[in-house]
């Protein structure tokens, strides 16, 4: 059918406006995309220049991030180490409020991804990151696709394609925190990891510490036990050294691994030599778990020689204060009767770990200054 002039014209009209729409509808998302808000905030360009340090606290300039993941205490420096623990403080004052929640990290999610067991280090993050309004999911391995084989980078990828923030990490394996977080988009925080580190338990021990004794410079700390199993031993030697302590540790030949002294540290293989010189005796467990064959005769020999047994308890100084990362053997680390002591900070290692670990996700994720101070 011929067209006429007039209607080929307004055909023409309104190819070109259809035309014009959808090159305005393109050039949108372009647009946005120009100023992205980042999910994951960027590792920050110039870590040695910047700090957690207590300038971060309220009231100041917004807290630099200074690195992206924490995998260990062995790289951090003292700044960042108090950087944290002072952080923590604001937290810790947060969770004494009557509704123990700030905003800080709303709409950020958290995966906690424990390949071990765990009941304190786990529920402390989910508790720490629902404190902070974030979402908190718990991956347990035991019934996930790892039974079906899937290996744990392509766990820890199809948990970060759901748009997660950051990785909460227990493995059994030393170095597989550091492994993801080389991978990864999302900041990685090393939970345990074999008998490597456990940097938030170490924070959580020197904030305790620190709480008590009001610094820990020049104090003697001794670290008793498993030292060759123990994750903590490891970060709890770098982390109290970095913040000026004097460490010592004790334990059967078999379990103090040769070369430790390289660290820094002084060690004793007898427990009444030195037990009764320290300001701080932080207990380890026995971690049977690890240990393939028998590395000491027996349980009871074991408390005998290395226990903090009533008699031992009964010749300490009541200003010698006690630690211990639990989950606690009793009466093989240590006798039932210290958890009723008052130089027992068992408990307050436990309450801690909460704010200690709200600082260390609040620092990562990037969390907002002022939705810290209005709870
Ligand atoms: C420690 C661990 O898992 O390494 N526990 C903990 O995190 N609370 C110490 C231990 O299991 O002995």
């Amino acid at each position: 059918m011929p067209v006429s002039k007039r209607t080929a014209d307004v055909r023409r009209q309104k190819r070109e406006a259809r035309l014009q729409k959808s090159k305005a509808t393109r050039q949108e998302p372009r647009a946005k995309a120009a100023s992205p808000k980042p999910i994951i905030p960027p590792p920050a360009p110039t870590p040695k220049t910047q700090n957690l340090g207590p300038e971060a606290l309220p009231g100041r300039q917004p807290p630099a991030v200074s690195r992206k993941h924490l995998l260990g205490i062995e790289d951090l420096g003292r700044k960042e180490i108090e950087g944290i623990l002072d952080r923590a403080e604001t937290f810790l004052a947060v969770l004494k409020r009557p509704i123990p929640v700030v905003p800080a990290l709303r709409g950020k999610t958290i995966v906690n991804l424990f390949f071990e067991s765990s009941t304190r280090t786990s529920s402390s993050f989910n508790l720490a990151a629902s404190r902070l309004s974030a979402q908190c999911l718990s991956f347990s391995a035991g019934t996930s696709s790892v039974k079906k084989g899937e290996t744990l980078l392509d766990t820890a990828r199809n948990i970060e394609a759901m748009r997660v923030d950051g990785l909460v990490v227990r493995h059994s394996v030393p170095g597989a925190p550091h492994f993801l977080a080389r991978r990864l988009h999302c900041f990685v925080v090393n939970a345990g990891d074999g008998c490597h580190e456990h940097p938030t338990q170490a924070l959580l021990d020197a904030f305790t510490l620190r709480q008590r004794l009001g610094s820990l410079d020049g104090k003697k700390i001794l670290l008793v036990g498993d030292i060759a199993h123990s994750r903590v031993a490891r970060s709890d030697i770098l982390c109290f050294s970095k913040l000026g302590a004097r460490v010592a540790l004790c334990g059967p030949a078999t379990l103090i691994p040769r070369g430790i002294e390289d660290l820094g540290c002084e060690v004793f293989y007898s427990l009444d030599r030195v037990l009764y010189e320290v300001d701080v005796v932080g207990m380890l467990r026995v971690q049977a778990e690890r240990i393939g064959s028998s590395l000491f005769p027996t349980v009871r020999e074991y408390r005998q020689l290395y226990g903090l047994t009533r008699e031992r308890l009964a010749k300490l100084d009541k200003s010698v204060v006690i630690t211990h990362p639990g989950p606690v053997n009793w009466g093989v680390e240590m006798d039932y009767e210290v958890s009723e002591l008052p130089q027992s900070l068992v408990m307050n290692q436990v309450t801690n770990g909460v704010a200690v670990r709200m600082a260390v996700l609040y620092l990562l994720a990037g969390g907002s200054e002022g939705e810290v101070q209005h709870g």
